[in-house]
């Protein structure tokens, strides 16, 4: 498929994500620096961002390609008053591809909608972060030697989380097992928990995890998101529930392996970074193959 958005995870088929994860090993193994010849890449940034914007450009770059775009919005006419709309229709004239991050829920699809370029969700807002998910799922692979039968425990806010929930969908047809720990007010959505209901996908909600943290084949830890909370009082109350230590590792598997899409506050402790099963800085160089993959797919140059 050519020329094609990606918004939501859902909008890629199971056997399009797998190809994908084939592509991104590929390009690990034998860079391709002129692939993208005579290709703009545009990411407009209207949230903040450290991998997810560099890992785009440096993944277009590293295939040949030309990025332009911000950072910031306020250095660009939207902090004129310009719409959504007008910005993404002008961006459409100057690029082949638009990689978007923003606040709102849905903006990437509306984008989707007026570009005429294919248009990649980078992040909107709580809802989805699908080439996270593809990073994530070509880490899983990567360290387990498979996507099927893994016990994923899920830390942290997954309310706000918008990894998590692209992350749980794409999961789904691997036969996994959800462990969910997180505080009841930062629960995963009962949208996502009826979307594996359907899909017939085991997961069970928890408070604690120390007593089944033996079980874990990854344990995905997450940042409480300050920025989406309305009342920074239950921020406060939730934010510091789940550190996990390097004492709390002693029993898990040899071949548990800890992923986080960061930036990490403090949820991890800096005495995890030493052992062996922290896998999250690896898992960040990851995101440049995934997203060379998702780039190159998505315009056609890779089927
Ligand atoms: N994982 C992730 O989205 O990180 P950034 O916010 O730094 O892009």
């Amino acid at each position: 498929m050519t020329n094609k958005s990606l918004i939501s995870i859902t909008d890629f088929s199971t056997e399009e994500i797998l190809r994908i994860l084939e592509i991104a090993e590929d390009f690990e193994r034998h860079p391709e620096p002129h692939l993208l010849d005579g290709k703009v890449v545009a990411t407009l940034f209207f949230e903040p961002s450290t991998r997810t914007r560099l890992s785009f450009e440096s993944a277009a770059n590293r295939l040949g390609g030309r990025v332009i775009g911000f950072s910031d919005p306020n250095i660009s006419s939207v902090s004129k008053g310009e719409t959504l709309k007008d910005t993404i229709r002008i961006v459409s004239n100057y690029c082949d591809l638009i990689v978007m991050r923003h606040p709102l829920e849905g903006s990437c699809r509306y984008a989707s909608e007026v570009a005429t370029v294919p248009v990649i969700n980078a992040g909107d807002g709580a809802h989805q972060h699908p080439t996270q998910t593809l990073l994530d799922m070509y880490s899983i692979k990567k360290t387990q030697g498979r996507l099927d039968n893994i016990n994923i425990f899920m830390v942290g806010d997954l309310k706000y989380g918008r990894t998590v929930h692209s992350l749980v969908q794409a999961m789904s047809p691997f036969n996994p097992i959800f462990n969910f720990i997180s505080h009841p007010k930062l629960k995963m959505p009962k949208e996502y928990l009826d979307f594996l209901d359907s899909k017939h996908v085991k997961y069970y909600e928890h408070e604690q995890f120390n007593d089944i943290i033996s079980e874990a084949d990854i344990i995905y830890m997450t940042r409480v998101q300050r920025e989406r909370f309305q009342d920074l009082m239950e921020y406060e109350k939730t934010k510091d529930l789940y550190i996990l230590r390097n004492s709390m590792l002693e029993n898990t598997k040899p071949t548990m392996k800890i992923l986080h899409p960061l930036p990490r506050v403090n949820e991890i402790a800096q005495d995890v970074d030493q052992n062996s099963k922290a896998y999250y800085f690896e898992q960040a160089l990851n995101g440049v193959f995934a997203r060379q993959a998702v780039i190159s797919y998505v315009l056609g140059l890779k089927k």
